[in-house]
């Protein structure tokens, strides 16, 4: 267990990583998250939870959902949110993580929502944070992306009750996937024993455990859930995946495929999509796709996430 996420009480202070998280802790954020959930077309409750404090999101690569639904879930929970653009921060002159951290605490920011390329870098602002400051990992390089890991358990509890007896396929870039880590920690947490990677092998990492395919149509057998993972160009040292058409023709989910999976799969990709390339738009709009409920249960599970590390 990673003992640096915890205060001396033994309470989450910081999320840093899913690895081996009490199935308590985890159950208590889904739980919650439950109650924060809000479907499409109803107006959002705004609470009062976080009122006076502060929130700063410093992302330090590109996000689209998980920037705006943290900024939403600190919004929605009252408290007062900052989003530094960081194309336009001073670490672009050079400034340290540590020197940006410091300099934040000193405006009295409470808690700092981190999406960083290197890996340490969330256990580092943790371990030099002020006592009373939390730190929330929204993404550390390839290592992981906790509350995308919480809120894929989510979707999937909405709609299959025993995870125990799930098969779940993950498919694609694994190699560079903090998702994929996320979701593989989320799932054994909740017992999920039949979890299968499925990609081209230079994309399959040692790292991992759980059944390796090569062959897609294999690994789809029998699935209840499959998630798509994008190709991570930005991440991938050059020569790893053949050409994208290849790519689509041996690794693309597309309806004929689909046809391998049980006939109530669930389709999941955590976004930003290539279409044509792993998912085919028929199968990312279709009746088995629940990536927008994904989307959806970001929101709260954040919501979930900021308001139990603050003790409310
Ligand atoms: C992912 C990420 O950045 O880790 N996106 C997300 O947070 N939903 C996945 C990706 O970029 O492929």
């Amino acid at each position: 267990m990673n003992q640096n996420q915890f205060d001396l009480k033994g309470h989450l202070q910081h999320l840093l990583t899913l690895a081996d998280l009490p199935q308590k802790i985890l159950f208590g954020l889904l739980d919650r998250a439950e109650k924060f959930r809000v479907n499409p077309g109803e107006t959002p409750s705004q609470y009062d939870l976080l009122a006076g404090k502060t929130i700063v999101n410093l992302f330090f690569e590109p996000s689209t959902r998980t920037r705006t639904s943290f900024e939403l879930a600190a919004r929605r929970l009252g408290a007062q949110v900052i989003t530094l653009d960081m194309a336009f921060s001073s670490a672009t002159k050079g400034e340290s993580l540590l020197d940006t951290l410091y300099t934040l605490e000193a405006m009295n920011a409470d808690l700092f929502v981190v999406r960083h390329q290197e890996t340490g870098a969330m256990e580092n602002l943790a371990q030099h944070a002020l006592p009373h400051v939390h730190i929330v990992n929204a993404g550390e390089a390839h290592v992981s992306h906790p509350t995308q890991g919480i809120l894929d358990v989510l979707t999937i509890r909405q709609h299959k009750k025993n995870f125990e007896k799930l098969s779940v396929v993950i498919v694609g870039d694994i190699r560079h996937s903090r998702v994929a880590r996320s979701a593989i920690h989320a799932l054994t947490i909740l017992g999920t024993q039949n979890i299968r990677l499925a990609g081209p092998a230079e994309l399959l990492p040692d790292d991992l455990s759980g059944e390796k395919f090569t062959n897609l149509d294999k690994a789809l057998e029998g699935a209840d859930v499959i998630m798509m993972l994008r190709i991570q160009k930005e991440r991938m040292r050059s020569g790893l995946i053949p050409d994208e058409r290849e790519y689509a023709r041996r690794y693309g989910l597309d309806i004929t495929r689909i046809k391998f999976a049980k006939p109530d799969v669930l389709v999941m990709h955590p976004g930003p999509m290539n279409r044509g390339v792993e998912i085919t738009s028929e199968v990312a709009d279709g009746p088995r796709s629940v990536v927008r409920e994904q989307v959806a249960n970001g929101v709260a599970v954040r919501m979930a996430v900021m308001a139990t590390l603050m003790g409310k």
